[in-house]
């Protein structure tokens, strides 16, 4: 939000004065963000980083932007999902990255709460119970066993490690229960939610998504 700021008195600074280094430096940042964006990632994410159903997720979402942090955000960047269509990134450096982060951020629209999902408490869920509402609901969008795109179904890949060993179960949780925005994810809590899961259902479904990172990592 801050860098948000002020970016727009930097934007406003520049058009009145031309002057004001600070404002200068952040909206030259964010140039090159999004230059960077439309160089690297724009074949895929598409323009203005909508995203595209079964191809590459949205990553302007509001819901996206308000719980990813820039920690999540820069090391999926610099590492992509490994057994996905995200390739990694970490030739482009930590500046040219943070660029491309700074940039997307220009899109949020509800403030960040990345800090408070992070430290959520940890699931408390049961995998066995997990598995079934898993099989129930979210094998349609996701796959059989969370691999995403690859199985031919719009979701992303939330059974493999790339995702889970970079999410904490907060992220996770706020996602099932709210969804995101003009997504095929809607919200799973709630009477207008795909369906309607008790949090101790979702604490399963968190629980399942875990065990399913190890079997993914073992198998590397
Ligand atoms: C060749 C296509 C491709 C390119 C190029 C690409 N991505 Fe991706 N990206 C994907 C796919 C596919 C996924 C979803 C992977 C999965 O199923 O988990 C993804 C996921 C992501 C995610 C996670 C989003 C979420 O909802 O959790 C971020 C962040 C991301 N990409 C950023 C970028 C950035 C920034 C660039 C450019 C530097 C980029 N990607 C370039 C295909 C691509
Ligand atoms: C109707 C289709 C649909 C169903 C059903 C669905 N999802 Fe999703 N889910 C999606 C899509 C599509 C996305 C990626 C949004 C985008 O493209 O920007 C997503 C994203 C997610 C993400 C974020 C992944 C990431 O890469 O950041 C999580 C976590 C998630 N879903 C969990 C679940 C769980 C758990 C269930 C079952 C309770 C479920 N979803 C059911 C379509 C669905």
């Amino acid at each position: 939000m801050i860098r948000h700021q002020q970016l727009v008195s930097g934007v406003a600074g520049l058009a009145l004065l031309a002057i004001g280094s600070a404002g200068h430096a952040a909206s030259g940042e964010v140039a090159q963000g999004k230059q960077l964006f439309e160089q690297n990632c724009q074949v895929c994410h598409q323009a203005d980083a909508i995203g595209k159903p079964g191809f590459a997720p949205s990553l302007t979402n509001k819901e996206l932007l308000s719980i990813g942090s820039d920690k999540f955000f820069m090391s999926t960047i610099r590492d992509g999902r490994t057994g996905t269509g995200m390739p990694p990134f970490a030739h482009l450096g930590k500046k040219k990255i943070g660029a491309i982060v700074a940039f997307l951020r220009t899109h949020e629209k509800l403030p960040n709460r990345a800090k408070e999902v992070d430290a959520e408490p940890a699931s408390f869920g049961d995998a066995r119970k997990g598995e079934l509402w898993f099989n129930e609901i979210c094998v349609a969008c996701h796959g059989d066993k969370g691999e995403g795109y690859g199985a031919g179904v719009v979701g992303t890949a939330i059974g493999k490690s790339g995702f889970l060993n970079k999410v904490s179960d907060g992220f996770i949780r706020e996602t099932i229960k709210h969804g995101r925005s003009n997504t095929r994810m809607r919200g799973f809590s709630g009477a207008d939610g795909l369906a309607n899961l008790r949090d101790s259902e979702i604490e399963d479904v968190i629980a399942y998504l875990r065990s399913l990172g190890d079997q993914h990592n073992r198998a590397r």
